[in-house]
C-alpha cells in the first residue's frame, strides 16, 4: 500500500534528482521487459497509445523540459518533436504516426538520459522542471500498466483487498472550512493551486471504497454491467472494485441511495485522515475537472488548462500503479465518465 504524502514536495535536493531519474527509468524499463517488439509498436486500444509511443514520448518529453528548458541545449531530435507532442497527436492517432520503432526507441532514450546526466552534474537551474520529467515518466508507467492490462501482458499484483470492516461503515466530516490545494512553496501541478478555503457543510464518506463483494450485489439486484477484464470470471470479491466508469459508480451510489463525494468533500476527508486505502484504486468523484480560483497555468496549458470544462471527472487518491512519488491528497486525475481502463473505483458519500 503506497502512504500518499500529506503535502506534495520534492524528495532531496539536486543529489537526489538523478537517482529519481535513474530509478523512474529502471521502473519503465522493467515494465516492458517481458513485452515482445511486436506488442510494443502496435495499437492494443485506440484509447491507448502503442507502448513503443510512449517510451518515445517520455524521451521526447525529457529532452524539451530537461534539457533545453532546464538544461539550455537545443533539442537532439528536432524532427521528432511532433510525433512525440500529446497534444498534438489524440492517442486514437498514434498508431499511424512516425514513431521510433522498439527497435530504435531505446537508443533514442538512453541519448537523451546522457545528456541529462551531464546538465545534473553541478546542476543550479529549475529543479521543478527536473521533478516535472521524473513524475511525468512514472505517471506514463501508470499509463503503460493500463496498455499492458488491456493487452493480456499484466505482470503486476494489482491492489490489496480491502480489510473487513471494523466499526461503522460511513465517517461523519464535520462542517467548516479547510485549505484545499498545494501550497504556494514546494513542487505541485498547476492545477493543485493556488491553495484556497473551501467551507463544506457537514457530509459522511465511506470508511473503504466499494468492493467487488459490494458490486456482485449491485448486479445481482440492478442487473449492472461486470467491470472491464472480468470476463466472466468474478475476482476475489474483497478486492476493491476496479475498472469501473464514473457512469456506473455513480448509479452503483444511487442504488444504496447515496452519491458520489464531490472532489472537495474528498479532499477535506484525506486531510483529515478519515479516508483508509488511500493508493489502491483511484477513486471517481463528482466533480468536473477545472480550475481552482486564481489559476495560472504553469509551466505549459497543455498539462491541464485544454483540459478543463471539458466533461473530465476527478479522481483521486492513486491507485497500487501510482508512484508514491507523484500520489498525494492533493493530486488531481481525470478522465471522462464513461472511461472504465483506468485502475478506477469509488467510495461513496452522504
Ligand atoms: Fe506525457
Amino acid at each position: 500500500m503506497h502512504s500518499p504524502t500529506t503535502e506534495t514536495a520534492p524528495r532531496g535536493g539536486v543529489g537526489g534528482l538523478l537517482p529519481a531519474l535513474e530509478e523512474s527509468r529502471q521502473r519503465t524499463l522493467a515494465l516492458v521487459g517481458h513485452v515482445s517488439d511486436q506488442d510494443l509498436d502496435r495499437v492494443h486500444s485506440t484509447l491507448m497509445s502503442p507502448l513503443a509511443w510512449d517510451l518515445g514520448h517520455i524521451a521526447a518529453f525529457e529532452d524539451l523540459w530537461l534539457c533545453r528548458a532546464a538544461g539550455g541545449l537545443d533539442l537532439l531530435r528536432p524532427d521528432l518533436a511532433l510525433v512525440y507532442d500529446a497534444d498534438e497527436t489524440p492517442r486514437a492517432d498514434r498508431g499511424s504516426l512516425e514513431f521510433l520503432r522498439a527497435k530504435e526507441v531505446r537508443v533514442y532514450m538512453e541519448a537523451v538520459r546522457e545528456r541529462s546526466r551531464t546538465i545534473l552534474d553541478g546542476f543550479d537551474g529549475d529543479e521543478a522542471l527536473v521533478e516535472l520529467v521524473i513524475r511525468h515518466e512514472h505517471q506514463h508507467n501508470e499509463t503503460m500498466l493500463q496498455t499492458l492490462c488491456i493487452a493480456g501482458l499484466l505482470q503486476e499484483r494489482g491492489p490489496s483487498p480491502v480489510p473487513a470492516s471494523i466499526g461503522p461503515d460511513m465517517v461523519a466530516v464535520e462542517a467548516g472550512p479547510f485549505e484545499m490545494g498545494s501550497p504556494g512553496h514546494g513542487f505541485a501541478y498547476d492545477n493543485e493551486r493556488p491553495r484556497h478555503v473551501v467551507d463544506l457543510p457537514d457530509f459522511e464518506i465511506d470508511r473503504l471504497p466499494v468492493t467487488v463483494g459490494d458490486w456482485i450485489e449491485f448486479m445481482d439486484a440492478e442487473g449492472a454491467d461486470e467491470p472491464l477484464h472480468w470476463n466472466g470470471t468474478t475476482p476475489d470479491p474483497r478486492l476493491p472494485v476496479m475498472h469501473v466508469s464514473w457512469d456506473e459508480a455513480t448509479a452503483y451510489a444511487g442504488f444504496r441511495d447515496k452519491r458520489l463525494p464531490t472532489e472537495a468533500e474528498w479532499e477535506k476527508a484525506a486531510t483529515c485522515g478519515a479516508l483508509e486505502m488511500v493508493g489502491e484504486v483511484w477513486e471517481w468523484t463528482s466533480t468536473e475537472f477545472g480550475p481552482y480560483p486564481g489559476f495560472r497555468a504553469h509551466p505549459y496549458r497543455e498539462y491541464s488548462e485544454v483540459f478543463f470544462g471539458e466533461g473530465y471527472r476527478v479522481l483521486r487518491g492513486g491507485s497500487w500503479a501510482t508512484s508514491d512519488r507523484v500520489a498525494s491528497n492533493r493530486f488531481r486525475n481525470w478522465d471522462l465518465p464513461e472511461r472504465r481502463q483506468i485502475f478506477a473505483g469509488f467510495r461513496c458519500a452522504a
